[in-house]
């Protein structure tokens, strides 16, 4: 009964005048959002919850990317570990004063002093370096006699010459030559240094006749 009497007097009040927003009515009206303030604190903790879990997404999303990105560097770290590839050899230790050479026909030089051979790609039995990945290499080698017949060397990926070392006797009897290539190699591919026929490579108990690799980068 008293409700219908509110009822029908809030009615009236609009009928009265429907645009006034001076009109107690409509300021009622205005205030409608009655569901928070009837209970202020939950609603407030339900606002609070929303943002707790939007902002909790966030995290968890940024957590995610984060490891991944952790994963993937992690993976970048250990293949550019595991692809690590150098070798320095030299034909002889320092105890040694062989030559190798003059003979009729190009032999492969086997240098048996190796002072570095990570990776394993240098193989002493047979002279040659095995590219343990694709990539481009840097490669050194320096020759060198004091006898009368000068030193001299191909560099040759899979038996095809790269480059030639050569030092034809002039004045005096010391000579040597150098040859530093950066190559692209395929993993596999075999490098090795050839002693041209006539030619002579001496080691005077020193480090004389190296040969020497790196992996630059791999690609
Ligand atoms: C965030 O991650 C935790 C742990 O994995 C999980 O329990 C929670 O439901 C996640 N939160 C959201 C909002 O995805
Ligand atoms: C994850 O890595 C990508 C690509 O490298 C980068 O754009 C992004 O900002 C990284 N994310 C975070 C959270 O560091």
């Amino acid at each position: 009964m008293r409700a219908l009497v509110l009822l029908c007097l809030l009615h009236g009040a609009f009928l009265k005048n429907p645009f006034s927003w001076n009109e107690g009515a409509a300021t009622r009206i205005q205030e409608q959002p009655y569901v928070c303030r009837a209970d202020q604190a939950s609603c407030g903790c339900c606002l609070m919850q929303k943002k707790m879990q939007r902002m909790e997404s966030f995290f968890n999303m940024t957590v995610e990317e984060l490891s991944k990105n952790l994963t993937n560097s992690k993976m970048a770290l250990d293949d550019v570990r595991a692809s690590r590839s150098a070798f320095s050899v030299s034909l002889h230790d320092a105890t040694n004063d062989d030559c190798f050479g003059p003979f009729t026909d190009d032999r492969v030089i086997r240098y048996q002093h190796v002072f570095l051979n990570l990776g394993d790609g240098y193989d002493a039995r047979t002279g040659t370096f095995t590219a343990p990945r694709s990539g481009v290499y840097s490669l050194a080698v320096t020759v060198y006699s004091d006898a009368v017949i000068g030193p001299g060397a191909h560099l040759a990926v899979n038996s095809q010459v790269v480059a030639t070392l050569q030092e034809k006797k002039s004045q005096d009897l010391d000579d040597s030559a150098t040859a530093v290539v950066s190559v692209k190699l395929k993993a596999g591919d075999k490098v090795a240094v050839q002693l041209p026929k006539g030619s002579l490579i001496c080691d005077r108990q020193s480090y004389l006749n190296t040969f020497t690799g790196f992996l630059l980068y791999p690609c």
